[in-house]
């Protein structure tokens, strides 16, 4: 208790400390003052700890009226969809969405710092080596293939596509936000593959796809926020649903990451973090030889990918 205590007293400096370089127009210093002492103040602490005391401490401080003018930031505090992590959020990373005229100079800034750091230049990162790796296998397939993506968002990846309509026989999109469906229908209505679910994951757990099958399945941004057991059964229905010689990719932001600390109390977003080892674990008791199974990373070191083949 009086440890918690100290913690606080010593957070509220820092902040302090860190308002006062933000507002003396250092905001690059005090952006990263605050995370390198946030993550050092809240090293030993336990989730449940810093989603309760260390938020509230956060977002009553001073400060919070200032990290909140970072368009991301508040989008993602103020969940205006009702849950964390929507397309709209990820359109900001993928710098299709970006600070309007409301937007004060000092959240403009905040947004070039925080659009910039790896994490965020992960998520980029992320879609453009999904459009890459379906454009790998079709070529190799050498015929239209079938894919599925789950949890699609605003499926920005298929952009990165050139020559989509002679690649793609039939694209299945499934998300739980109609909002996110519509505009992924307005942005490629011409595009005659696409089917699009608007459905939760359930619609899979219960079965609803059983049967058909795809030759690329991939879920990105879906896996973090899954626990073992639910990750897992997704993983076995999904290798269902691939077809012999067929991919499928799964996504994971990786444990340590430094901007995590900022999301789990400014930005009130948490993930689940995993390693390799977590991500094998995933698949460990599935009847998938490991032969199948592939473990890598991205360029920044910020997300884990477990690629299945079958
Ligand atoms: C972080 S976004 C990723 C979107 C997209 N895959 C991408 O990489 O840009 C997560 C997406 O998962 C969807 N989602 C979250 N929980 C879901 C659920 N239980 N069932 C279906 N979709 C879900 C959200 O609607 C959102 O579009």
């Amino acid at each position: 208790m009086l440890v918690m205590e100290e913690s606080k007293t010593e957070l509220n400096l820092s902040l302090n400390k860190s308002a006062q370089l933000i507002e003396n127009g250092l905001i690059k210093e005090g952006f990263k003052y605050t995370l390198d002492q946030l993550n050092e103040i809240t090293k030993e602490m336990s989730q449940e700890q810093i989603n309760t005391e260390i938020r509230e401490e956060c977002l009553n401080h001073p400060i919070a009226n200032l990290l909140l003018q970072e368009p991301m930031t508040k989008w993602s505090n103020k969940k205006p969809r009702g849950y964390s992590g929507d397309a709209i959020l990820i359109d900001y990373m993928y710098r299709l969405k970006s600070c309007d005229m409301q937007d004060s100079y000092l959240g403009r800034e905040l947004y070039g710092h925080l659009s910039c750091c790896e994490s965020v230049s992960a998520v980029r990162w992320r879609a453009n080596h999904i459009a890459n790796e379906i454009d790998t296998f079709q070529e190799k397939v050498g015929t239209k293939i079938d894919i599925f993506s789950v949890a699609s968002g605003h499926l920005r990846e298929l952009a990165y596509i050139s020559d989509a309509d002679h690649k793609i026989n039939r694209f299945l999109c499934l998300d739980q936000d109609e909002r996110s469906n519509n505009e992924v229908k307005s942005t490629y209505e011409n595009f005659q593959f696409l089917e699009i679910i608007d459905e939760s994951i359930n619609h899979i757990y219960k079965r609803k796809l059983e049967g058909q099958k795809f030759d690329f399945i991939y879920s990105s941004g879906l896996f973090d926020y899954l626990n073992d057991k639910l990750a897992s059964r997704m993983i076995e229905i999904l290798y269902e649903n691939l077809k012999e010689g067929g991919q499928l990719i799964i996504p994971n932001f990786k444990k340590g990451i430094e901007e995590k600390i900022y999301m789990d109390t400014f930005m009130k977003w948490n993930l689940i973090y995993r390693n390799e080892e977590d991500m094998l674990a995933l698949s460990s008791n599935l009847n998938i030889p490991d032969i199948q199974k592939e473990i890598y990373f991205d360029d920044l070191d910020k997300v884990v990918y477990l690629k299945i083949t079958k």
